[in-house]
């Protein structure tokens, strides 16, 4: 007689087809033909191109490429809507949000199925994961809705909001970006993916029934030229876009200058760090919900292994069983691991990335599985033996490929985690609490998870450092990315600067006098004075026209080697939120017993009246952001999970800041103070036009405490130096606040290269006495990013 595990053996899996005959039922309704969703009415469906079943290859239905006209009336149809959604008020809107909820959970089952028909991806994925956590960002956002005017008193929707997703998540993706945009009272113009457009244009039947007003969402299909249109069209206010990174950076660069305001979640690289001390087969488990997930065609997937050299042999023996178990076949069937890649080409370009690690030696693993005869498909993939520099290390290949790499101490694990240009997400498995929680701040990501992986939730902000973009969706946060301050409606319209006095020649000192004292200021860089490297400087004159100093021209090698300076302070970022306040304190403190100095050189120099309001005003500054520094904390967010979700504000890194000629004391503390504040390091260009308040302040800092480098300053030509510092590598953000509408501009436009975050006023002035316009959250957000860490519990 056979023994129970022989019997087991023999067992396999039969087959658990889902139905697909209500899905094809509704495509009939449709007669397989889709126009555009615009002000509440579908649009006959005019130029098409086919949606395919990517696990058969066969066609589902035409859509409309949508025009560029269709994309103005769009956008009109967002603009006529907008006042009135607002006017609805935060209740209204919330109960038009709770239906949308309602009605995804009602027609939860249709839904999955359409998607699972239409993206690949297995029945089991979008009925477990995509739907349930569609219907929760729009019940967690009808809860901001309703709590707006409480929370977010100070602010008001930003206006007409333009969404461009990929065909990842197509649903869930949506439902992060029209959640919240609708929450927050805009109205939406929103572009699915041209591979996966069918659930978002079942959603816009779902708004007609739950009393959506027309116009408040739009839908409008097509490929890359429909997202082109949309990204240059004037009346887009805001654009939101989740992709690659390579058309994320086209985003960037078409729109520069033009005030719309831009959130980019792209893509990612994300490190699974393994500890020899793991719970290796809870890891495993872990890894395969990471790399195999939707086929690893996920942003934040964790595409890199990294494991503890003791136990990587063991480790990866464990996951090559059980890749051998993983189940790939129909999307529909309900026991099916993997689906069907989202479309041929996809399939092309991975197997593409694997021969090429092939041809550069690397050892390929893949399971003995049958791939069905139609359709896309690959295998699971494991691949060893690659460096750290191979193209299918660096490379996103947004597929089922994992490559496996070894560290040997927790340091080296760090570094090779943060050696890519991408800083999504991580994971960090580990039963040393301390261990994991030492690590998770080393990593540049925006998300990392503790022994979990793929965790996501409306509550907890999700979005990326670096080359993954910027901006958060979901959370608290990710409500500030659908909502404009209030202060900014009231800016002046132009910087409001004194006026100096007309150069009179005999005023303009004597610098042919052998004995005349040398008054140039220098630069300020790594805690020390230094000549600019071009040895020029450029004369400062007085309101009256008369000369006061010169200060140095700085140059592009300045700027370069304050960034080094700024980089070699990393100490500040790890001192604590106690100690940086206390420096800032320190700061004041001596500013102001020099304040008599202080006010006779603005006085001297701007022709202000009034110079020691200027003066007072900046120490009140000072003490503001020393008090801010051990107060603007993260939250501990409590997701559907047993655990809880810790959102950390940390520093952006290096941030460049071209500081504005109004005020130039003031305005100058109110731009670095709140970076230094949150452990940034900063270099700095002070106001062109009146930069000696700045270049007296080096004394001040030199009895103040602040280690050498946390703030660097470089005098000369903003638009010079602003662009050497918008398009080097290692400077993490750079704020321009001058008045140049054109600089700004040119500041967002050279970002687009690294991704770097910007915070730029373009044309428009600042009142920098009023706190509500320079200071506050919206100013402590600029300085800061904020990284979700997932911290399961008692698993
Ligand atoms: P993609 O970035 O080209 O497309 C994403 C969305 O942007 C689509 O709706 C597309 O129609 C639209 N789009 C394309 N060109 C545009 C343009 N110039 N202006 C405005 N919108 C535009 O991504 P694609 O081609 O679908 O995938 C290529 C690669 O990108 C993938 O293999 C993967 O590596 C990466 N990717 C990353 C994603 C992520 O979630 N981070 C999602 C999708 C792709």
């Amino acid at each position: 007689m056979p023994t129970i595990n022989e019997i087991l053996q023999t067992m396999d899996y039969g087959p658990a087809p889902e139905s697909t005959k209500e899905a094809q039922a509704w495509l009939d309704q449709h007669e397989r033909r889709f126009g555009l969703f615009i002000d509440n009415a579908w649009s006959a469906a005019a130029e098409t191109f086919a949606s395919t079943n990517p696990a058969d290859g066969k066609e589902l239905a035409q859509l409309t490429q949508a025009t560029s006209q269709d994309v103005d009336r769009a956008v009109e149809a967002a603009r006529r809507a907008q006042p009135g959604w607002v006017a609805l008020g935060g209740h209204g809107r919330a109960r038009v949000l709770y239906a949308l909820a309602r009605l995804l959970q009602k027609h939860a089952r249709l839904f999955a199925v359409i998607e699972t028909l239409d993206n690949g991806k297995t029945i089991r994925e979008t009925r477990d994961a995509d739907l349930p956590l569609a219907a929760r960002h729009f019940y967690h956002h009808a809860g901001w809705a309703q709590l707006q005017s409480e929370e977010f008193a100070d602010y008001r929707a930003v206006g007409v909001v333009g969404q461009i997703v990929p065909w990842n998540f197509p649903l869930l993706m949506l439902a992060w970006k029209i959640a919240p945009a609708l929450a927050a009272g805009n109205t939406v113009v929103f572009k699915p993916a041209e591979f996966t457009s069918l659930s978002a244009l079942l959603f816009a039947e779902i708004c007609q029934q739950a009393g959506v007003p027309a116009g408040v969402v739009n839908i409008v299909t097509g490929d890359g030229r429909v997202g082109e249109a949309m990204v240059n069209h004037p009346g887009i206010d805001k654009l939101a876009f989740t992709g690659s990174t390579e058309v994320g950076r086209l985003i960037r660069a078409a729109t520069a200058g033009s005030g719309k305001k831009l959130s980019l979640e792209l893509g990612g690289k994300s490190p699974f760090i393994v500890f020899e001390d793991a719970d290796l087969d809870a890891a495993v488990e872990g890894l395969v919900d990471s790399i195999w997930f939707n086929q690893g065609q996920v942003c934040c997937a964790g595409s890199r292994l990294l494991v503890q050299e003791s136990v990587e042999e063991r480790f990866l023996a464990t996951l090559r069983t059980r890749m051998d178990k993983l189940r790939l076949g129909s999307p529909t069937d309900k026991s099916m691991d993997i689906g069907a890649l989202v479309d041929p080409i996809q399939r092309q370009r991975i197997e593409g990335l694997v021969e090429s690690a092939r041809a550069e030696g690397c050892t390929i693993y893949q399971p003995v599985c049958e791939l069905p005869a139609t359709g896309s498909w690959f295998p699971p993939t494991l691949i060893t033996g690659a460096s750290t520099s191979a193209g299918i290390a660096q490379t996103e290949v947004f597929g089922p490929v994992l490559v496996a790499m070894s560290f040997r101490t927790p340091v080296e694990a760090v570094q090779l985690a943060n050696n890519t240009v991408y800083g999504l997400a991580a994971c960090v498995w580990s039963e040393s609490i301390s261990l994991a929680l030492d690590v998770a701040p080393q990593i540049k990501a925006g998300v990392v998870w503790i022994n979990t992986a793929n965790q996501f939730d409306a509550a907890c902000g999700f979005g990326g450092y670096r080359e993954s973009g910027f901006g958060r969706e979901g959370g608290k946060e990710g409500m500030y990315e659908y909502m404009t301050p209030l202060s900014e409606d009231a800016r002046p319209a132009a910087p409001v600067v004194e006026a100096k006095g007309k150069v009179k020649a005999s005023d303009s000192g004597n610098p042919g006098d052998p004995f005349a004292i040398d008054r140039t200021a220098k630069l300020y860089i790594g805690g020390k004075q230094a000549r600019p490297d071009g040895a020029y400087s450029r004369a400062i004159n007085g309101a009256n026209g008369a000369f006061l100093a010169d200060v140095g021209e700085g140059n592009r090698k300045d700027i370069r080697n304050a960034v080094e300076a700024a980089h070699k302070a990393s100490g500040w970022a790890k001192a604590t939120s106690h100690n940086r306040a206390q420096v800032l304190y320190y700061i004041a403190e001596n500013l102001a017993i020099r304040a008599d100095e202080f006010a006779a050189r603005l006085a001297a120099m701007t022709g202000n009246k009034d110079p020691h309001k200027e003066v007072q005003a900046s120490i009140e500054r000072l003490f503001y952001y020393a008090a801010w520094a051990d107060k603007y904390d993260g939250l501990a967010h409590q997701p559907p999970m047993h655990g809880i979700t810790v959102a950390l504000n940390e520093p952006v890194g290096v941030i460049g800041i071209i500081c504005p000629n109004e005020s130039p004391l003031l305005g100058f503390i109110s731009l670095v103070a709140p970076a230094l504040a949150l452990g940034n390091r900063v270099v700095a260009v002070p106001s062109e036009a009146y930069p000696l308040a700045a270049t007296d302040l080096y004394q001040v800092l030199d009895t103040s405490d602040l280690p050498g480098g946390a703030l660097n300053i470089v005098t000369g030509s903003a638009d010079e130096l602003a662009k050497t510092l918008a398009s080097h590598h290692d400077v993490d953000a750079v704020w321009r606040h001058d008045g140049s509408a054109e600089g700004c501009a040119e500041v967002e436009r050279l970002s687009s290269v690294s991704l770097k975050r910007t915070w730029v006023g373009g044309g428009k002035g600042r009142d920098w006495y009023d706190i509500k316009q320079a200071g506050g959250r919206a100013v402590l957000g600029h300085a800061s990013q904020v990284k979700n860490v997932w911290i399961p519990y008692g698993v």
